[in-house]
């Protein structure tokens, strides 16, 4: 019988990806979220894909009664944690609502799963994790010293389930360190639908190609990179979500707590991003170069050999590949899911 993972926040951005990858790997699948920040209709474009039916139920990770009742109705085999609020903006003006919701959730799923005896989960973190670098690229034992609030509720919610495996022994968990997600599947069908103006460079870049916004600003050009714009290891969102596929059968086969690097280990600069995606898009992306945004760092990349080694996983889409499925995605969905 196909084993059963529970997937909170399985509607979003990485979610869907992942949830389409579990789906293909023949995994049976129920999603929990309350869609704060996504849309029903990219399940329904998974099913539509996959033939498969998606079992879901819209709850809410701060409610330990929406959390425990999925839970015993579903009894998972493993979970995959990625409910979460991830705007660092927002986390230093809203500091409560990120700890109830990213720490207070991942306790209550926790709580849940326990209660069902069933130890088996992995992780949405981040690369914020690792703060300011000591040295480059980051491996996994770089000091977790996180320069936001966002990143403390990610390295607090680490700690939490790191905590929980030492204190049971058949319990297994992979934090899996994410860099700066991009991309889309290659069908255009789903992928990244931020609400409002998008934080992050690559939807700016497609909004901008597809002529939603005028211009995209180049947030300084007198770091100490090749171009003097800002560096970081873009992944394939697709790439990322075969990387979950791999950690969850890490942690069904084995107990024990365990951390891995998802990048590509390779920098991008912005202007070196913004011409591959005018070449994969064909249309010219206008910029201009504005001050350094307050708290970015110049430049932050992977070491990608820990999930080589452990996860036996390695990525294999490169840049062209991650604008072009953007730009197909962008394309094909002007507005997001709000097109229907
Ligand atoms: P996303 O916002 O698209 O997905 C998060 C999902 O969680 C959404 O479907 C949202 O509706 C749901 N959710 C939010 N609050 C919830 C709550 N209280 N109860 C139930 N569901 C809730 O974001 P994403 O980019 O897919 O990120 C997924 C996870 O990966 C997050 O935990 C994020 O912090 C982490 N992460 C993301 C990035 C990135 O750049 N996208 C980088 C590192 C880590
Ligand atoms: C941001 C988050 C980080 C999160 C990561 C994941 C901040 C401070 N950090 O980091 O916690 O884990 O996203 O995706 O928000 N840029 C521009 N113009 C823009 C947008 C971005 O020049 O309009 C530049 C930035 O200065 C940076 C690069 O593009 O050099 C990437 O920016 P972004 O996509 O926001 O990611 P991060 O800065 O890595």
């Amino acid at each position: 019988m196909a084993q059963r993972i529970f997937v909170t926040g399985g509607a979003g951005f990485i979610g869907s990806h992942t949830v389409l990858a579990l789906l293909r790997a023949r995994y049976d699948v129920h999603v929990f979220d309350n869609f704060h920040n996504s849309s029903p209709r990219a399940l329904r474009r998974v099913t539509e894909l996959t033939g498969a039916p998606i079992g879901t139920t819209e709850g809410d990770v701060r409610s330990m009664r929406d959390l425990s009742a999925a839970v015993d109705a579903f009894r998972p085999d493993a979970a995959i944690h990625f409910a979460g609020l991830k705007a660092v903006g927002e986390s230093e003006a809203e500091p409560l609502e990120y700890y109830t919701t990213n720490v207070q959730g991942t306790v209550n799923l926790l709580r849940a799963m326990d209660k069902q005896g069933s130890r088996r989960m992995v992780f949405s973190s981040s690369a914020t994790v690792y703060g300011t670098p000591s040295y480059l690229p980051f491996d996994e034992a770089h000091p977790i010293n996180p320069s936001n609030t966002y990143g403390r509720t990610k390295a607090m919610a680490e700690t939490v389930i790191r905590d929980w495996c030492h204190a049971n022994g058949d319990a297994g968990a992979m934090l899996l360190r994410y860099f700066n997600p991009v991309g889309a599947d290659e069908s255009g069908r789903i992928g990244e639908d931020p609400t409002g103006r998008p934080d992050n460079l690559m939807p700016f870049i497609a909004q901008v190609a597809v002529g939603r916004r005028q211009k995209l600003s180049v947030f300084g050009d007198d770091y100490d990179t090749r171009d003097g714009t800002g560096e970081r290891d873009y992944i394939h969102v697709s790439d990322l979500a075969r990387a979950h596929v791999a950690a969850v059968e890490r942690v069904l086969e084995r107990p024990g707590c365990d951390s891995c690097n998802v990048g590509t280990g390779q920098g991008v600069t912005v202007m070196e991003m913004i011409r591959a995606f005018e070449r994969a898009s064909n249309r010219r992306v206008p910029y201009k170069v504005v001050d350094r945004r307050a708290g970015d760092l110049g430049s932050y990349y992977a070491s990608t050999e820990r999930a080589r080694d452990v996860l036996g996983w390695s990525p294999e889409m490169d840049l062209h590949e991650m604008c072009a499925s953007t730009w197909n995605w962008q394309q094909q969905n002007p507005n997001g899911y709000r097109d229907g």
